[in-house]
């Protein structure tokens, strides 16, 4: 959701909003058969919690003690303090509770931390710093009495479209790594007694047309046009939703996540928040979901729809007053008092909301009670320190081993640089503090200074930001090196003779990335291509740094003789410049690699990944998901496409040799399950799951180099021919960490049935290989020099 730009509204023209859309491409039937040609008349109720099942047992009892009244306001979002309210049911010693925004730590609000993006995090490859961050971050939404933290992003997006707008706030273009950050990423914020939102469910992969209902309240006030645009409909085949989308979900709810986000957008034709399909059906019926499906704001566009589809909770729902379209409350009443509706369907819903909130242990022990006003339609923003020393080193320690090094032609780290150069807007401050707006910096001013977040509800505000220019001179002084700066980045020829007489000239560049709107190209943003060439032409040792949100094109000037080393820290959070300097100067051997593939050209990519259109050609938007699994590299697999630098990439100031490729037969049954999923495969006996570890691959990874530094070592399958899959897929990832020179780390890659299994859509399982899998091993999608097979 994306709040303060929709606030400007008049009440006048709120008013002037329709109740409910009732353009469904497809109607939203309680009685239509879902993919397993079953019809949920009804939506599956809880399974008595699972391993909430206490928690349950209360919420239960407490349930038939309500009133249909109180029942309708817990379902229905309210005005209040927070981005999102529930009911408060004061008698029961029911709270309201508070979500929040949102991935990059707690929004809007001040005096707590901006985390590096998940970006960053996944850049590290270390399942270690991916749940501390979620720890560190949950801390905070817990220290101001956050019931439930509207993050992480667990794969909507996965970054199948390389524009997307929001593809920062997620992790991975790939569905086993996010399905991995996204299972240690709900742990660590429900570890700190906040709840998880699992977002957004499910392929909402582009932001063009994501919602037009919004845009048009924004867009063609007053007076609604009497066509309107539909949100766009992503329409995937089973395999694909199984194989490359819901993947990730089921970690998030195999990790015990309270909450599921429905997405904007439609699926199949019918929206993502009224979809039996995808929340009846795979969503509570084939992952077994214990918790409660909250809309996006302003996600819903029927309250009947929504409450069949499988949607529980309604947001904001009265809050912002109304601003969104109110669905559920009277309407909810009604529906429940005509009969169209079960009151047992009601009480699940209420029971999905409550179950999480007991088994989180926040009605034991009452959060903090933190008066800030996020909620009101002002966007006030309260202060109140949260932040803890601990986190700020880690954050910069994310934001180390996040940083990218993509070619290192002798550059770094810096040598006797007597005279350092640093040249670029991104290099410096923005031009005024942007904490009180709650918003992404970028916003159209001159001096918009250097990116370490992306904007819309995934940006936080950072308590300080230390940007790049002020840790490079803090650095120099203790070398007494002279720092010459030039932060215009449109006065080329002043940039040239800056940069001209210096020993290195760092010259900074980035790309901008928000919610709400789509990049329009994969340059970087406000000339720095120009920035660049300019620079390396006077200069013959050039070091680019990137702040970018995802796949950015570097070919204009990669292969230029004068750019010595070029870096990518993404969009580092408020660490940014400490972080950057231990690299620069070698404190740190970088070790952060690639999560997405960067392309030679656009046109490398799988096409028309988003799809634009006006309303006037085509009032109901159609995605179509034809390169089905082959999203980022394994399009670049099966075309044969030489990227310019692959998956999994990134470099450091050490090498690394791969050896000894082995099997370890070591049979363990699933231990990380806080939730079981309902996921059934082939051949299944009492007991197995599709999660025990079948073997565990293992190699030695030999520090080769000369410095002390950490790899990210990978393991991808292959699978038989037969099975029609592409080429290889990830499965396995682990840091070597602190690797003294000559050391050799063994790791350890387990592999899971569902890492050597294809989903069949006929009989609606996972088969398990019985042919031959291979298992390739090495530094990259593209460098992978072991490789091991073996029949299962
Ligand atoms: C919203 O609608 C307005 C007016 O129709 C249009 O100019 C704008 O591009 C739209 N924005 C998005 C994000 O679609
Ligand atoms: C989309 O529809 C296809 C065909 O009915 C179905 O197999 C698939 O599972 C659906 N995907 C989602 C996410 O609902
Ligand atoms: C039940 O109430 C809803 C909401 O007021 C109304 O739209 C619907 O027509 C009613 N149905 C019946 C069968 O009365
Ligand atoms: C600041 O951001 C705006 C909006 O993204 C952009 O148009 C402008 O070029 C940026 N200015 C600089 C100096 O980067
Ligand atoms: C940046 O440089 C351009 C080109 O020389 C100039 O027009 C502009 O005024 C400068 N901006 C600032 C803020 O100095
Ligand atoms: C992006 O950069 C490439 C290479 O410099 C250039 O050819 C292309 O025109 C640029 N695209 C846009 C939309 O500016
Ligand atoms: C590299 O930089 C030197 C200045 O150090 C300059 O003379 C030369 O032309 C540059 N090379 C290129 C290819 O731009
Ligand atoms: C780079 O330029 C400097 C100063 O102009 C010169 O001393 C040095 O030899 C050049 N290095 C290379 C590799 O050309
Ligand atoms: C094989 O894996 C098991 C379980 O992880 C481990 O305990 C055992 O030490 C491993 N054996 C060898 C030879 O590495």
């Amino acid at each position: 959701m994306r709040v303060p730009t929709l606030l400007a509204l008049s009440a006048a023209s709120v008013a002037a909003l329709p109740a409910s859309n009732k353009l469904y491409k497809k109607q939203a039937s309680p009685d239509a058969p879902n993919a397993f040609g079953l019809a949920y008349t009804t939506p599956p109720p809880m399974a008595n919690g699972g391993a909430w099942s206490a928690a349950f047992q209360r919420a239960s009892d407490v349930t038939s003690q309500m009133t249909l009244e109180e029942k309708i306001s817990i379902v229905t979002g309210q005005n209040g303090r927070c981005v999102g309210n529930t009911g408060a049911v004061p008698r029961l010693d029911i709270p309201a509770l508070c979500l929040q925004d949102g991935p990059t730590g707690p929004r809007p609000v001040d005096g707590h931390t901006q985390f590096p993006a998940g970006v960053t995090t996944a850049a590290t490859w270390d399942r270690e710093l991916i749940y501390e961050r979620s720890r560190a971050m949950g801390q905070e939404f817990y220290d101001l009495g956050v019931h439930v933290a509207l993050a992480p992003v667990t794969g909507g997006p996965l970054g199948r479209a390389p524009r997307g707008g929001r593809n920062w706030e997620g992790w991975y273009a790939d569905p086993y790594a996010t399905g991995e950050a996204s299972y240690l990423s709900v742990r660590g914020l429900q570890d700190a007694g906040v709840q998880a939102t699992s977002k957004h469910f499910i392929a909402y992969e582009q932001e063009t047309s994501r919602n037009v209902y919004i845009n048009k309240t924004l867009g063609s006030q007053p007076g609604l046009a009497t066509t309107l645009q539909l949100p766009i409909s992503s329409n995937l085949d089973d395999k694909t939703t199984h194989e490359t989308y819901l993947w990730s979900f089921a970690e998030a709810v195999r990790a015990g996540t309270s909450s599921v986000m429905s997405s904007y957008n439609i699926i199949n034709g019918t929206h993502a928040s009224a979809n039996s399909d995808a929340l009846n059906g795979l969503l509570k019926t084939e992952l077994n979901f214990q918790g409660f499906v909250v809309s996006d704001w302003g996600g819903i566009w029927g309250t009947r729809e929504a409450v069949y589809g499988g949607n529980d909770l309604d947001m904001p729902g009265n809050g912002f007053n109304g601003l969104l379209g109110i669905f559920y409350g009277d309407e909810l009443r009604d529906l429940v008092n005509n009969g169209t509706i079960a009151e047992s369907r009601l009480d699940d819903m209420i029971h999905r909301v409550l179950t999480p909130y007991y088994a989180a242990g926040q009605a034991d022990k009452k959060l903090p009670d933190v008066p800030f006003n996020a909620g009101s339609g002002t966007d006030a923003v309260t202060y109140r320190l949260v932040q803890k020393p601990s986190t700020v080193d880690l954050v910069r320690k994310i934001a180390e081993d996040g940083a990218v090094l993509l070619k290192n032609e002798g550059g770094l780290p810096l040598k006797s640089v007597p005279r350092i150069a640093v040249i670029g807007n991104d290099a410096g401050p923005p031009s005024r503090d942007a904490g009180d707006t709650g918003e992404g910096i970028p916003i159209g001013s001159g001096s918009n200074g250097t990116l370490a977040d992306g904007g819309g509800s995934g940006y936080s505000t950072p308590l300080n930001l230390i940007y790049p220019l002020m840790s490079i001179q803090e650095r120099a002084a203790k070398d007494s090196s002279k720092v010459s700066w030039m932060l215009n980045d449109t006065d080329i020829a002043t940039a040239q003779t800056t940069a001209a007489d210096a020993d290195v000239a760092l010259v900074f560049v980035s790309a901008w990335a928000s919610e709400g709107y789509d990049r329009t190209d994969l340059n970087l943003t406000g000339g720095g291509d120009a920035l660049v060439q300019a620079v390396a032409a006077v200069n013959n040792n050039t070091v680019v740094v990137m702040h970018i949100p995802g796949p950015t094109l570097v070919d204009a000037w990669i292969d230029h003789p004068n750019i010595t080393a070029v870096l990518a820290p993404l969009l580092p959070g408020e660490q940014t410049g400490p972080s950057l300097v231990s690299i620069l100067y070698g404190d740190i051997s970088p070790s952060g690699k690639l999560p997405f593939t960067i392309a030679k050209q656009s046109a490398d990519y799988p096409p028309n990944t988003i799809t634009s259109q006006t309303e006037a050609e085509n009032l109901a938007p159609q995605a179509d998901f034809v390169e089905g699994n082959y999203i980022d590299y394994k399009w670049f697999d099966a075309k044969n496409i030489e990227p310019r630098f692959a998956f999994g990439h990134g470099i450091g100031y050490s090498t690394f040799e791969y050896s000894n490729i082995r099997k370890n037969e070591t049979f363990a049954f699933d231990s990380l399950a806080i939730q079981k999923t309902n996921e059934a495969f082939v051949g299944q006996q009492e007991g197995e799951s599709l999660y025990d570890v079948l073997i565990s691959v293992e190699v030695d990874v030999k520090n080769s180099g000369n410095v002390v530094a950490c790899e990210a070592a990978q393991l991808y399958v292959e699978f038989p021919a037969s099975a029609n899959q592409p080429a290889r897929q990830l499965r396995g990832f682990d840091k070597v960490k602190q690797a003294a020179p000559g050391s050799t780390t063994t790791v350890s890659f387990p592999i899971r049935r569902k890492d050597i299994a294809t989903w069949d859509v006929v009989q609606q399982r996972w088969v398990v290989a019985t042919e031959p899998v291979t298992f390739h091993v090495g530094a990259s999608s593209r460098d992978l020099p072991l490789t091991i097979t073996h029949t299962f």
